[in-house]
């Protein structure tokens, strides 16, 4: 890890990006508390989340473009997000990150970066 560098290029840039939402999602799909808050096609959520990651590991504003200012809590508040839910999130990107290859204390800094987010998310304590 380059502590220089941004996240994005840290981690390999758009390539690694499309890798690890393309890792990622399958594992959101078949959890059990995740799966069923998403639609059926994926896809367009994947485009979105490749977007904002890229924007907010340090790349180019992508999902400001295309959908305006990020609310990333307020488009959650539409799901009912638990803190089982936000714990499950981060094992599905924890496991995506070791999938792509990403090394520990890339994965590790990665991680906590997204747990800020993620528990902020929060929305509810019940399903
Ligand atoms: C805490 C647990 C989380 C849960 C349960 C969750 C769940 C969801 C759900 C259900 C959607 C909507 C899918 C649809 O379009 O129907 C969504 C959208 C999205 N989530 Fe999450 N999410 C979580 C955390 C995060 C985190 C930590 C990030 C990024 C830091 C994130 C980024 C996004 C993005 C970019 C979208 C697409 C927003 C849009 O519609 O433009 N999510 N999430």
């Amino acid at each position: 890890m380059n502590p220089s560098l941004s996240v994005y290029d840290n981690l390999g840039g758009a390539t690694a990006i499309r890798r690890l939402v393309e890792a990622f999602y399958p594992k959101v799909q078949a959890h059990p508390l995740l799966g069923p808050l998403f639609p059926e096609d994926i896809t367009p959520v994947m485009e979105k989340q490749y977007m904002f990651l890229t924007q907010f590991f340090g790349g180019p504003a992508l999902y400001s473009e295309a959908h305006g200012h990020p609310m990333m809590r307020a488009r959650h508040l539409p799901f009912p997000v638990t803190p089982e839910r936000a714990e499950a999130w981060l094992g599905c990107m924890s496991e995506a990150l070791e999938e792509i290859g990403i090394d520990l204390p890339l994965r590790e800094a990665v991680l906590q970066r997204l747990s800020g987010p993620a528990f902020h998310f929060v929305n509810t304590t019940e399903e």
